[in-house]
């Protein structure tokens, strides 16, 4: 279970795990193109991955998934510290994301890791029910790779 380095030759089974975990899939071909994408800092498990985009001093978690049978076993930590600890490596000085204002578990995982909150986006997702949820923007600050 334990994460390691992912590809673009690993997107199309990062693509049916992201399918697993949210109510708008993104393609192997979307995903192979971001893997490849300047920045893409990727790490998966057999049960889940993380995607990074880590440019200058700012990184920017893509997308987090795990799958809905393996939650709660410390996977999603592990995903996001082998994420954090790249993006680190990468010389950037702040990770952000986006996650929906109803998601509990992952607003859980990032206040754990030392995540704020910096921002909301009013009605930026929409559901398949048409119901629309705010966006908070969640922001961590890294140590520089030395200290
Ligand atoms: C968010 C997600 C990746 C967490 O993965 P996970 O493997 O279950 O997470 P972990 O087992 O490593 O949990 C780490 C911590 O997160 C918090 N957490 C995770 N799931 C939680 C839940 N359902 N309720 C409350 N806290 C939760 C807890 O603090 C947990 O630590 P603990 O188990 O010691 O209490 C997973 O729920 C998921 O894939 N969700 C759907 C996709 C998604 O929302 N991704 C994030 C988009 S920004």
């Amino acid at each position: 279970m334990t994460p390691t380095p992912a590809g673009p030759e690993d997107a199309p089974r990062l693509a049916a795990l992201h399918a697993r975990s949210f109510e708008r899939p993104w393609s192997a071909e979307d995903l192979a193109g971001m893997l490849d994408g300047e920045g893409a800092l990727a790490f998966a498990a057999e049960a889940g991955f993380i995607l990074l985009r880590s440019v200058g001093p700012e990184a920017e978690i893509l997308t987090l998934a795990v799958a809905p049978e393996l939650r709660r076993q410390g996977l999603g930590r592990a995903l996001l510290d082998a994420g954090l600890s790249a993006a680190r490596q990468h010389g950037a000085e702040a990770v952000f994301l986006e996650v929906a204002a109803d998601n509990a578990p992952a607003a859980a995982l990032y206040a754990a890791s030392g995540f704020t909150a910096v921002g909301v986006r009013r009605g930026y997702y929409l559901r398949a029910g048409g119901s629309a949820v705010d966006a908070v923007t969640l922001r961590l600050r890294l140590p520089s790779p030395a200290a």
